[in-house]
């Protein structure tokens, strides 16, 4: 195995808010070839921020610090023309609305067409025609090549995803980042699409990132699983140990809110974790789920307790739970 993506202490504030935004504080992984990572955590734990950084795509706005090698080459180091050559042909990423992805005047042609220019500005229309269907039937789309012609709302949501996963694999690029790519789908759609992308990664032999706020949705693609809070990771396993055997208290009650899927609680979570997240723009000193913690004692609130463990099996908790 080797290392394809590796992340190292990154650390994303946006200082253009007062006080600056602390999304990211201090996150360190790995992605080796041919695994599917999952992230998973609540909404403004930093999980998009860390994707957007993996695929230097952060904005001006945000101040980052830290290393980030993508095929062992570093962000830090290439120039604006070095990073895009990188997008599409080495990483690529998918995200929630596919619609938004999408400009509503242009037809699925033109899109692949421009998408393959960006790497390769001698592409003909011809070869894009054939490339696009080739992509398409590849994403399991009907009718490929009679659909070229169509403008994206002629596209349910989850055939726009598909469109959208076609247009990532493009370039052939090595390394998937999906940011909650099934979120805005129904059930069955979002069964599909996870189906996809098991397919796509084994075919290709894709490295994925996947990241969603459901451990249950990571957990059907994941090899090994980060869980974010508070810009932190406070716990990091193989998916089936981290649903069996949490040490984070934090990871135990996200897998005990888990929305009972195909019942007819489909609706209602069955625990809900009380309280509500951290603020990022003035973050605790110590442990950040402290607040809403069951087994949160005084030296939580005050210390922030280290990522501890062996590569792979980590936890950051001063009162872990037990190993059974
Ligand atoms: N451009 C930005 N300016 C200021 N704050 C931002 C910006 N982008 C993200 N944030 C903040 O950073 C935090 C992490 O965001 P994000 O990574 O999108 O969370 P999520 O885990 O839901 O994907 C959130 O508090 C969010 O509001
Ligand atoms: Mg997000």
């Amino acid at each position: 195995m080797s290392t394809v993506l590796s992340v190292e202490d990154l650390r994303v504030t946006f200082v253009s808010q007062k006080p600056p935004v602390q999304a990211v504080r201090g996150v360190s992984f790995h992605l080796e070839t041919g695994e599917c990572l999952g992230i998973v955590g609540e909404s403004g734990s930093g999980k998009s921020v860390t994707a957007w950084a993996s695929a230097g795509l952060l904005g001006a706005d945000a101040l980052r610090e830290g290393k980030i090698v993508l095929e062992g080459q570093d962000w830090a180091e290439l120039n604006p023309e070095q990073r895009r050559s990188l997008r599409g042909t080495r990483v690529a990423m998918i995200f929630q609305e596919p619609s938004r992805s999408f400009d509503p005047i242009v037809t699925l042609e033109k899109t692949f067409w421009e998408t393959l220019r960006v790497h390769r500005p001698e592409t003909t229309r011809e070869e894009a025609r054939t490339r696009a269907t080739a992509l398409l039937n590849e994403v399991h789309i009907a009718d490929a090549e009679s659909r070229l012609g169509s403008f994206p709302h002629q596209f349910s949501g989850g055939m726009l995803q598909r469109v959208m996963i076609a247009l990532a694999l493009a370039n052939d690029p090595q390394v998937l980042l999906c940011d909650e790519p099934t979120t805005a789908l129904d059930v069955t759609i979002q069964a599909q699409i996870l189906a996809l992308l098991n397919e796509l990664r084994r075919r290709r032999g894709l490295s994925m990132v996947f990241i969603s706020h459901d451990l249950e949705t990571v957990a059907q693609v994941a090899d090994r699983i980060l869980v974010f809070y508070g810009g932190l990771i406070l716990e990091e396993a193989p998916t089936d140990v981290l649903l069996s055997r949490p040490r984070q208290p934090y990871t135990r009650g996200l897998w005990d809110s888990r929305v009972k899927r195909g019942s007819h609680y489909s609706t209602t979570p069955l625990t809900l974790i009380g309280g509500s997240p951290p603020d990022p723009q003035r973050p605790e000193p110590g442990c950040p789920f402290a607040p809403r913690c069951p087994r949160s004692q005084d030296r939580c609130q005050t210390e922030l307790p280290p990522l501890e463990g062996a590569v792979g099996r980590r936890h950051r908790c001063w009162f872990p739970l037990e190993e059974p």
